[in-house]
């Protein structure tokens, strides 16, 4: 059989782990995958840069358009982010070219998910994106095939780690939400720009997409309702310990009989229940459906082994041929679903 060839965007922490894994388990993921799993270009910001990886066996591309439209590339991997510019316009000429993509990219999928899942589908290729929601955890998967059968009456769950970090933080330290952002900050733990970690923009974009996935509409962003955690004092902290409970950055997307309500804000939550539960950076996610019950999904949400192992298993999946519709059906079907803003402030 003839390898299965990658083009990687980004050499950051999550680039660097995919090419750490693909040499590090190449003999695994060949008896997985049922053929090689090879590394034939890549491209990044800064080409030399000590990166704890040796890269000089790879193709150098300084555009990730040239990379992703290369002759010897089947898969491109989107690693770089941000909603537009490189990131958008490769994953485009790759979809184009004919080329099955893999992607982290949570902003570019929550702001142009039903443009290019069409484009993708357009062309009969894979885009895949279980790295662009809570990390390691497999819940594009479980959402997407696992329960393909039920009918989601909610999705919720914390998926930004960061947030969850400097909460609990707040919880055990007795510091303050400034204080603890400086500390999260030099740990390098705040995307590069930290507001939509703490904004609560980033996991806003994961729900986005995971509502897609649950209810069968098109991803639409712009209906979540987000507050992020800067407003939380240790004073909530303390009441709400009083009652029993932990505040946590809760994501909620359900269907209502007003269409859907999608929210991203600060909530009180039982300190007993599994995401009562959750400590620092750690991302858990609560799927509802109708026939499974309730499934708790919970791991990191963040880092290099666990995103690069997201990514992994969707370059698996293409290698072994599955080309799947991006968001559970076909994106031409997608319902565009009245927005039902939530109940009371
Ligand atoms: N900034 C994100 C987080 C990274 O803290 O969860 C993973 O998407």
């Amino acid at each position: 059989s003839t390898p299965l060839r990658l083009g990687i965007a980004g050499l950051g922490t999550v680039g660097i782990g995919v090419v750490r894994m693909v040499r590090q388990h190449a003999r695994l993921l060949q008896n997985r995958c049922g053929r090689e799993i090879a590394i034939s270009a890549v491209s990044a910001r800064t080409r030399d840069k000590d990166r704890g990886v040796n890269i000089s066996s790879y193709a150098w591309e300084d555009d990730p358009v040239a990379l992703a439209t290369r002759d010897d590339v089947d898969v491109f991997v989107e690693l770089m982010g941000g909603s537009d510019g490189p990131a958008k316009a490769a994953t485009e000429a790759a979809l184009a070219a004919g080329k099955d993509v893999v992607t982290a990219n949570k902003a570019m999928l929550a702001v142009h998910g039903q443009l290019l899942a069409g484009l993708a589908e357009d062309h009969g290729r894979a885009l895949r994106y279980e790295a662009a929601v809570a990390g390691g955890i497999p819940v594009i998967k479980s959402l997407g095939e696992g329960l393909a059968g039920n009918e989601i009456t909610r999705v919720m769950g914390v998926m930004n780690g960061t947030c969850n970090y400097i909460l609990t933080r707040m919880e055990h330290t007795g510091q303050g939400y400034n204080a603890l952002f400086d500390e999260a900050n030099a740990l390098g733990y705040l995307e590069a720009d930290p507001q939509l970690d703490v904004g609560g923009i980033d996991a806003a974009h994961k729900l986005a997409i995971l509502s897609a996935l649950a209810f069968g509409t098109r991803v639409d962003f712009d209906g979540v309702e987000i507050e992020g955690i800067e407003k939380v004092t240790l004073a909530d902290i303390r009441h709400a310990a009083d009652m029993g409970y932990r505040i946590k950055l809760l994501g909620v997307t359900q269907m209502t009989g007003r269409g859907l309500e999608q929210r991203m804000a600060p909530c009180l939550v039982p300190a007993q229940s599994p995401l009562g539960q959750l400590e620092g950076g750690t991302n858990m996610v609560v799927i509802e459906g109708s026939d499974v019950g309730q499934i708790v999904l919970r791991g990191a949400g963040a880092g290099e082994g666990p995103t690069a192992s997201a990514v992994m298993g969707d370059i698996c999946d293409i290698a072994r041929g599955l080309r799947l519709p991006v968001f559970g059906q076909p994106a031409a079907t997608l319902a565009t679903a009245p927005r039902a803003s939530a109940a009371v402030p």
